[in-house]
């Protein structure tokens, strides 16, 4: 079950997965039909999971599968989930609250901070935070930090701020928006060369299964793909040691039975954010993500008919 209306291709992937490692077709249903006010029916019937949309009736299924949801898509589909979690069906996306708190940097900041999750300090201002406030948390944070957005993706109205002229333009753009917006310390995260690199690494069940290294020319610039970083995937024992710990603690402080961070291995190792699904882009996500990730449903399913 994916947001058909999403283009990044991770609903592939995943009918890929699935047919390479039980030799079916997978029901495809789109999530929006799933939501209070959408056409489709989730219900439990005698102990049955039904899911019906579209002319498509799945009677008690063997997993479910949730992914490819976009943020602003999540909270509707919270019944949809309470509904999946009581069914008992195999399913690792049942957590609302865990996706409420990864959808929310402000939440996820305070959730690593209870966790004592390794992350550079940030301060959570309002999108009508006047300049002496937006000032004063910029002197507080040291003077250069990272602006963003509360809810974001793909680098977008993301901003290193230097200087007090970048931090009055980027209060002004949260504020013709209406969004809550964090300032974090810069990570200072220099390879030798002098570039901006972090790695993006993906969680499953505690256990690192995917690294790539993001590295960005412009040190001005978020170390995203959609901004110009390039991304080159590694092995996961290629991922220095304190990070595997790291990015397996972040997930746990969360929630998230599975999940991508973003994490610069500089300042002693920090956690920048944590993604609910992230995308299957890179060359490799089919056997290294879409798999494993199909793999671990499927491993439910068994465990649960072996019970
Ligand atoms: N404190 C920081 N120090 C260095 N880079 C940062 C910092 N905060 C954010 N960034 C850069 O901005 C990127 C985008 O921020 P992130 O929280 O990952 O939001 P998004 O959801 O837009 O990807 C990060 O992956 C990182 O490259
Ligand atoms: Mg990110």
């Amino acid at each position: 079950m994916t947001d058909q209306g999403e283009t990044e291709g991770s609903r592939a992937a995943l009918a890929k997965a699935v047919h390479r490692l039980t030799g079916s077709e997978p029901i495809c249903l789109d999530a929006r039909d799933f939501t209070p006010s959408g056409p489709g029916r989730a219900e439990i019937v005698a102990d049955r999971l039904v899911l019906e949309a579209d002319g498509v009736r799945v009677v008690n299924p063997a997993a479910v599968v949730v992914y490819e949801i976009p943020p602003a898509g999540r909270p509707a589909l919270e019944p949809l989930q309470d509904v999946l979690a009581r069914s008992g069906v195999p399913c690792l996306g049942t957590g609302a609250g865990a996706w409420r708190t990864a959808s929310d940097k402000e939440a996820m900041v305070k959730a690593f901070a209870a966790a004592g999750v390794a992350q550079m300090p940030s301060l959570c201002l309002p999108p009508d935070a006047g300049e002496a406030a937006a000032l004063d948390a910029f002197t507080e944070l040291g003077g250069d930090v990272w602006a963003r957005p509360v809810s974001g993706m793909g680098g977008q109205d993301v901003f290193h701020v230097t200087d007090e002229a970048l931090l009055r333009q980027a209060a002004r753009r949260y504020a013709a928006e209406g969004q809550r917006w964090l300032l974090t310390s810069d990570a200072r995260n220099f390879n030798p060369d002098g570039l901006r690199h972090q790695y993006r690494v993906v969680v499953l069940q505690g256990r690192v299964i995917w690294v790539a290294e993001h590295i960005q020319p412009d040190s001005d610039a978020p170390c995203n793909v959609a901004q110009g970083a390039t991304s080159t995937p590694l092995a996961p024992d290629a991922l220095p040691g304190h990070l595997h710990e790291l990015a397996a603690a972040a997930a746990e402080a969360v929630g998230l039975p599975y999940a991508g961070l973003d994490l610069a291995a500089e300042s002693g190792g920090v956690v920048f954010e944590i993604n609910v699904h992230p995308a299957f882009g890179a060359p490799g996500a089919l056997e290294g993500l879409a798999v494993p990730y199909v793999q671990a449903h499927l491993d439910q399913t068994a465990a649960a008919s072996a019970a």
